[in-house]
């Protein structure tokens, strides 16, 4: 396997684009660099009122918020929770950790989320939570399956690694289920190398997830004064972010409209330069509906064939072009065998997963190096 750092221009490249190291000497000379000091408070407060949330809770990873959201639904054995098998394989792995049994959904043919459409007839009396996720940061159809979970009693929780500042119908993406988990790993918009967040939406679960994210314990109160000792009150975790890291995360937050304005010159420089070329080989760029505002997460194309997909990749790659696929049918993968996946279940994430390759994308991307992307493209 070729490492990534040997390509001229990587899939991938995390770096500093506003104050970020300045936060981190801040923070270092306050001495207090654990969980829950000024950095994270500010970092949730900027999330809170950019997307009106009641509570957001910096978290180690957008796989430990979802763990946190699902430990806050108290899933029992057995529980059913409804996913897609086209993502990455936390959205799922949270919740089978609770003992939950996961139930597969197909993706929409046009813009690879789950597909609305499905959701109701997979509903049974056990079924606990519907867990879409806004694929390359393009809603879902948040009214069809806000309907069907609220008929049915159902939680939603948002896996929203994509697309934080997206938005679906003009309210922000995150912001429609219960809970909403968010990704700043190095490969997202907004990184401290690894991190995330959890989104509540309901003020009622806000102390309890403060708990499970404290180990347990009532910290949370005990620092704002509310109980004079902490103690072990509750299951729980370590889920809190380092205030270094959220001194970094601050320097990216801060600046999120320069950085979402870069990611949206980025993405539509490739979809403008790349418009004839796909159209005339039958390549399919990706499809935004007209009532989604994109986060400008990812630029994929999706190849007519496999082998047309892996030809471009090593196209690419003799020119010094990281391009790579994406997720594996979860469906079909060794843990998904063990819950029923089955070849042909989920069809078109079968065929998307096998034609889909995304291009370079990154903050400090280019003009001229994307032109040098495009310019490989169209000799293939
Ligand atoms: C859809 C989705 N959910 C969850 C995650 C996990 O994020 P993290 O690495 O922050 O745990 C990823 C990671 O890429 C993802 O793509």
């Amino acid at each position: 396997m070729t490492s990534p750092h040997e390509f001229a221009i990587p899939f991938n490249h995390s770096s500093g684009i506003g104050r970020e190291l300045d936060y981190i000497t801040e923070a270092l000379r306050g001495g207090q660099i654990a969980g829950d000091q000024a950095f994270t408070q500010r970092c949730q407060g900027l999330l809170e009122q950019a997307l009106h949330v009641p509570k957001a809770l910096l978290t180690t990873s957008c796989t430990h918020a979802l763990e946190l959201a699902a430990l806050l639904l108290d899933l029992q054995p057995g529980d059913q929770v409804i996913v897609p098998s086209f993502t990455f394989v936390s959205t799922i792995n949270a919740f089978v950790l609770r003992g939950a049994w996961p139930v597969f959904t197909d993706i929409r043919p046009d813009t690879f989320n789950m597909d609305e459409a499905q959701v109701e007839r997979l509903v049974t009396p056990r079924t606990k939570a519907i867990v879409p996720v806004h694929y390359a940061g393009v809603g879902c159809e948040m009214d069809v399956i806000m309907d069907v979970a609220s008929r049915h009693g159902i939680a939603v929780v948002e896996d929203n690694a994509h697309g934080l500042f997206g938005s679906y119908k003009g309210r922000k993406l995150g912001t429609f289920g219960n809970f909403s988990a968010q990704s700043f790993h190095e490969t997202k918009n907004f990184t401290c190398g690894e991190g995330g967040a959890l989104l509540l939406n309901d003020a009622r679960y806000v102390e309890r997830a403060e708990i499970l994210r404290e180990k347990g314990t009532n910290r949370s109160r005990f620092f704002r004064g509310q109980v004079d000792k902490y103690t072990w009150v509750d299951i729980g975790s370590s889920y809190v972010m380092s205030d270094v890291l959220a001194a970094f995360l601050y320097g990216q937050l801060e600046v999120w409209q320069q950085i979402q304005r870069k990611r949206r010159s980025i993405w539509e420089y490739y979809d403008h330069h790349l418009g004839d070329w796909a159209r005339e080989r039958d390549i399919r760029r990706p499809v935004v509906p007209p009532h989604c505002d994109q986060a400008y997460h990812m630029y994929y194309l999706l190849l007519p064939t496999q082998d047309l997909r892996s030809a471009l990749i090593e196209h690419l790659k003799k020119r010094g072009i990281l391009a790579v696929f994406h997720y594996l049918p979860l469906h079909l993968s060794v843990m998904g065998q063990k819950f029923g996946g089955k070849p042909g279940a989920c069809p078109v994430t079968e065929d998307v997963s096998e034609r889909l390759l995304r291009l370079p994308f990154y903050n400090t991307l280019s003009e001229s190096q994307q032109e040098t992307v495009v310019a490989a493209l169209l000799e293939f």
